[in-house]
């Protein structure tokens, strides 16, 4: 069982200093040298499943969100996170698309105005959630519920079981793992695909190095 506590501590992370480091530091260095799933990898994923009328959860900085094609001129774009200094870097960088933000934890349950949506994206927010996947069930129970039928909720999380992880990658799983911005020692693609399947239907999983993209449609 987690906490409010527990869930907040993998969001407190970013503030206005780290979110301006994590472009270069996750997407530029951490993603190719320690994970091997370059950010590239994460934007082809982006593109292949981003609907017209989406909603992010965990939005960081936004860079995916700002590099992204949208099948639409117009896409409506709405962004949910538990850390209001994220919703703020993220929507000021894709001011230009006039997102909607929601500040709010994934792991409650929560009602959007502006549901349902053709996609909603997690990207490198599943590893941020405390606990194992069954503690992050809920968080794609509640994703999935805003999607209209035949929607699709996909993302990227790094895992921490079942593969091994190289010098780098070794150091900063015990780091961030112990600082509680990470929680995913416990997480396996096996575990991942079993928790996708209670929610979703059509599951797609592969890895890219120590990363597990993900995606699957509300039944
Ligand atoms: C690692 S960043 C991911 C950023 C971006 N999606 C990317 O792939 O570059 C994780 C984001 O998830 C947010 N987050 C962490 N825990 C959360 C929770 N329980 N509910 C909602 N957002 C959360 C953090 O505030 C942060 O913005």
């Amino acid at each position: 069982m987690t906490s409010t506590t527990d869930a907040a501590a993998g969001a407190a992370y970013y503030n206005r200093a780290s979110l301006l480091a994590y472009d270069l530091w996750v997407l530029g260095l951490s993603n190719r040298y320690a994970w091997h799933c370059p950010t590239e990898t994460l934007l082809q994923h982006f593109h292949q499943h981003v609907g017209a009328r989406h909603l992010d959860i965990g939005v960081g900085t936004g860079y995916l969100l700002d590099h992204c094609h949208f099948p639409v001129a117009n896409p409506l774009i709405v962004l949910a996170d538990l850390n209001p200094a994220s919703l703020a870097a993220a929507s000021h960088r894709i001011r230009h698309l006039h997102p909607v933000t929601h500040q709010l934890n994934v792991l409650e349950s929560f009602v959007l105005p502006e549901a349902p949506f053709d996609s909603v994206s997690m990207n490198y927010l599943l590893h941020c959630l405390p606990g194992n996947f069954a503690d992050k069930s809920p968080a794609i129970a509640h994703a999935a519920a805003q999607l209209k039928r035949g929607g699709v909720l996909f993302g990227a999380t790094i895992l921490g079981e079942g593969i091994t992880h190289n010098a780098l990658g070794g150091i900063l799983m015990r780091v961030y793992n112990r600082q509680g911005i990470f929680s995913n020692r416990e997480d396996s693609a096996d575990a991942l695909q079993q928790m996708l399947e209670q929610h979703l239907k059509n599951i797609k999983l592969h890895l890219v190095g120590r990363v597990a993209l993900f995606s699957g449609q509300r039944r």
